[in-house]
């Protein structure tokens, strides 16, 4: 499919001739009055916007329906999944902090302290592996994961009584028995339906997006420099490569980087170790996933052990080459970007911002 933005580029080289042709046979007067050309000449200067999502992947074990992803956004939101009743699936995804978390480190049901940042699930749907490490192969693995792990305190040996559980309500068993005829309420169908919900959050309505579409106006000057700098001079869409600004989605195994991010001041032995504790690979040694920037600017604290407070901070740290260690990845380098070159780099940031939020249904009785 020939992206809309070749499509803009083409229009505006058009609208080019046509006015080149126009002026020539025009009187010199009259070609005075040539000047508004020098805006599509602008624009086609900037890098190409890509738009337009690749076709997201459904498994074939587990298809959409209205009435499956109904279900699992009441699942999403229902702390009686949890072990002790305090914690959704929303109480660490949630839409004031970018369907992030809110603080440097997630905390679980009984105030369990765990060791990573929550992190934005918008688009999550197009990874193919799932975690700051992509240890989990699925979405549906991903839910059970955090369903039976310190997220929700379950255990994952009490999966199958906590659903049963579930079936008690009245309204969930109802919705099961209409979804999941069959199979009926288990870990597997409660996982099957969170993970269908999950596949519906898209943030594909950006001002990136509406630029990428062809107008023009959707980026303010600031973050049109932003965004030349983004896949220019600062190199970012090397690993945050748009329109889905990660190159580890849809990368089946997920694509891992050490950026140094929790390598500081600290022994190895105590480094959170990333995707080397899933291949036992020297080069996955502290690398983590390379997340979507989309909704970034509203989901901190960033990186995955939410060490850094501010989005200015953060993109200085990628943008000067991350934190120096024994694994450090030769993709990042100090890109010698100007104070004013990074204002503009987050003012670009700012266009991936998503347009929808999560939305609390009512729960069942
Ligand atoms: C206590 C906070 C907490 C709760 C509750 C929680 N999560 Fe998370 N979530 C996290 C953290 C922290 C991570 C990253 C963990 C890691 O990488 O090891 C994560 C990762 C994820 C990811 C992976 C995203 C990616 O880019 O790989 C998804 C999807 C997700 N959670 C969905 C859910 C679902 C579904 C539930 C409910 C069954 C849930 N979460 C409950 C904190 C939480
Ligand atoms: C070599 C690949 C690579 C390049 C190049 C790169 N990044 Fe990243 N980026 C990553 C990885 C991997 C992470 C997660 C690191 C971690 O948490 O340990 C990350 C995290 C981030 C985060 C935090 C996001 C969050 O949700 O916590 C921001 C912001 C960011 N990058 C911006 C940038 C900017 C701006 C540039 C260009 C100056 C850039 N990155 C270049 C790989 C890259």
């Amino acid at each position: 499919m020939p992206s809309t933005s070749n499509r803009g580029r083409a229009l505006a080289a058009s609208f080019f001739i046509v006015f080149a042709a126009a002026a020539c046979k025009s009187k010199p007067a009259e070609e005075k009055a040539a000047a508004p050309i020098e805006a599509p000449t602008k624009k086609t200067e900037l890098p190409p916007a890509p738009a337009g999502f690749p076709d997201l992947k459904i498994p074939a074990d587990n298809p959409q329906s209205p009435e499956k992803v109904a279900l699992g956004q009441q699942l999403f939101f229902d702390a009686r999944l949890s072990v002790d009743g305090t914690r959704s699936c929303y109480s660490c995804h949630q839409n004031e902090h970018g369907n992030g978390g809110e603080t440097p480190l997630a905390v679980g049901a009984k105030a369990k302290k765990l060791t990573r940042h929550s992190p934005v699930i918008w688009n999550t749907g197009y990874f193919e592996a799932f975690y700051w490490d992509g240890r989990a192969g699925s979405l549906e693995a991903q839910a059970k994961g955090a369903w039976g792990g310190g997220n929700m305190g379950v255990g994952a040996d009490n999966l199958g009584a906590k659903a049963a559980q579930i079936g008690k309500i009245r309204g969930y068993r109802k919705q099961f028995k209409k979804v999941f005829p069959t199979e009926g309420i288990t870990p597997d169908t409660i996982a099957k339906a969170i993970s269908a919900y999950e596949r519906t959050l898209i943030c594909d309505d950006t001002a990136y997006d509406r630029y990428a579409k062809g107008d023009a106006d959707a980026l303010t000057a600031e973050q049109k420099r932003g965004w030349a700098l983004f896949i220019g001079k600062g190199q970012c869409a090397v690993c945050h490569a748009p329109p889905l600004f990660s190159n580890a989605m849809g990368v089946p195994g997920g694509l891992y980087y050490n950026a140094g991010i929790g390598t500081a001041g600290k022994p190895e032995d105590q480094v959170d170790v990333g995707r080397y504790a899933v291949t036992e690979q020297e080069a996955d040694w502290a690398a983590f996933k390379v997340p979507s920037l989309r909704n970034v600017s509203k989901s901190a604290p960033y990186f995955h052990d939410g060490s850094v407070t501010t989005l200015p901070a953060a993109v200085e740290l990628m943008a000067s080459g991350g934190i120096a260690n024994k694994n450090l990845t030769p993709l990042l380098a100090d890109r010698g970007l100007s104070d004013e070159e990074l204002t503009s780099l987050v003012a670009f940031l700012g266009a991936l911002d998503c347009g929808g939020k999560l939305e609390r249904p009512d729960l069942p009785k």
